[in-house]
Formats: structure tokens, sequence, C-alpha cells
């Protein structure tokens, strides 16, 4: 199948490494022009470097940073991102009452104002020229709470009701607003939260962590020409181990 991707340009958060990383390789397969962003600037290179992307360092935790990044990005590109993924690390693990005021404002900077920055800086070119994608990467956990995840579990249930939204206002424009909820996937988030095949496998029905390549697919898919009748979804790649219908 022809994606119908070639000569877009995309921006992609969190894209040195994990889902992120292998969305940005997937799209430059594909024929996209991709600017990646993290915070490591040297890893940033060198995975730029490896993948065929251009780097730009930035942090998503600093205000205003979704839309520098945006404007940056097209300088970058010499046009305003077409693709324009969302996503970041993961929030610490805690409870309801480990966590703090500070940790529920510093995630929601992240998870939340940084993507809202971000999509409101690339929305003008994407209505202009009659064709966009918003992709949102989020969780699982926006459908079906995790264990211990208390500011994942809360803010990324929303995240879904802002895409729904938008995908609606936008849809007669050319642009689709999809959210994309990983599950147990083999990247760096999963070691950090302790998490591997042995302990997680059985408790999947495919019964195994999902890899980075078996999400970006669908990223790939949700971006090109061929999903355009596809807008305001919450997708998930888990190994069937969301059980709600
Ligand atoms: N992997 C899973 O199984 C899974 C499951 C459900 C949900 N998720 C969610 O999906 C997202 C991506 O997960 P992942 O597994 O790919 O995570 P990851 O392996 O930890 O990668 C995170 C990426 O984001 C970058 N990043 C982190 N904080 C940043 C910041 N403040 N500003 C800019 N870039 C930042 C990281 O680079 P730097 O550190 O250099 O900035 C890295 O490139 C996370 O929100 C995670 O919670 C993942």
């Amino acid at each position: 199948m022809d994606l119908q991707l070639k000569g877009r340009a995309a921006l992609v958060f969190g894209g040195s490494r994990g889902l992120g990383r292998a969305i940005a390789e997937e799209l430059v397969r594909e024929g996209v022009r991709v600017v990646i962003v993290a915070r490591d600037g040297a890893r940033l290179e060198r995975v730029a470097a490896e993948i065929g992307a251009v780097a730009l360092p930035g942090d998503l935790s600093q205000p205003g940073a979704g839309r520098k990044l945006v404007l940056a990005a097209t300088g970058l590109l010499g046009q305003s991102p077409d693709i324009l993924v969302t996503n970041t690390g993961g929030p610490p693990k805690g409870s309801f009452q480990e966590t703090t005021p500070e940790a529920w404002a510093a995630g929601f900077q992240a998870l939340w104002i940084a993507a809202v920055d971000a999509i409101q800086a690339a929305l003008p070119a994407m209505q202009a020229q009659g064709w966009g994608r918003i992709l949102a990467v989020t969780s699982v956990a926006a459908k079906e709470p995790q264990p211990g995840l208390v500011i994942s579990n809360g803010l990324r249930a929303g995240l879904l009701g802002l895409v729904n939204t938008l995908a609606r206002e936008v849809a007669g424009q050319g642009i689709t607003v999809n959210a994309l909820l990983p599950g147990y996937t083999n990247t760096d988030r999963m070691a950090e939260l302790g998490v591997d095949n042995a302990t997680m496998g059985p408790k999947i029905p495919a019964g195994r962590l999902g890899e980075p390549e078996e999400f970006a697919a669908l990223a790939a898919f949700l971006a090109s020409g061929r999903a355009s009748y596809i807008t305001g979804q919450a997708i998930a790649v888990d190994g069937g181990l969301l059980q709600s219908i």
C-alpha cells in the first residue's frame, strides 16, 4: 500500500527513544522529512543521524515549549509540519496520596499544555493547506487506569476528550486528529517502571510486551493519506490488554 506520505514534513516530540523514535524512523522510511525533539541533545543528534531525521533539542516541561518548538521546526523544515506527533516521557509512578500538587502541575505541563501549545501553533498552516495529521501518543491508561500511575490515569483520559472535540472541529478541513494508546511496549519507560516480559507478559493476552515498531506502524498509517476518514479515535496497540468495548 502506498501511504502517500512522500514529501510530507513531520515534527515528532520525544523522538530520540522508544515510541517516538520508532514513529520518526517509520515516517522517514516512508519519505517524510522529520524533525525530532528531546532534551538530551547529544543522543538526539546521534539518533537523528542514524535514522535520517533532523535534531531539535527542547524540553516540553518548560512553559511555552510546544509553540516554540513548532516555530523552530518550521524554520528547519522550510514549512510548518504537515504531521504533528505529540509525545513525551511518562510521568512518575505514585498513588494519589503520594502525589504532590507540584507533580500534578509538572505532568499537566508535559502531557497537556505542551501538546495544546504545539497543536495551536501547527493548526493554522494545516487549515490553510487543507491537510494535516495530529497524532497524540497517550496510553491504555486513558481508557483503563493502570495500577500506581495516578498522574497518567488522571490526565490521559481527559486528553481523549480534547482529541475528539478538536477532531470534530477540523474534520471538514482535511485534518485528522487521533489518539494512539500504547499498551506495555518494550522501551526505556518499561525499564523505568520495572516492567518486563517475565512480570507483565502473562497478564497480556498476546503473552508478551509489544515492540516499538508495532506501535509505529499504526502511527505511520494514521499519518498517511490513506487514513483520511479516520478521526477523533483512540486506538490501542496493546496485544489485547484492554477489555473495555
Ligand atoms: N512504552 C510503553 O509501554 C508505554 C505504555 C503506555 C504509555 N506510554 C507513554 O508513551 C510515551 C512515550 O513512551 P516511551 O516508552 O517511548 O518513553 P521513553 O522510552 O522514556 O522515551 C521518551 C522520549 O521522550 C523524550 N522526553 C522525555 N521527557 C521530555 C521532555 N520533558 N521534553 C522533551 N522530550 C522529552 C525522551 O528523550 P530525553 O529524555 O532526552 O528528553 C525520549 O526521546 C510516554 O508518555 C509513556 O508514558 C508508554
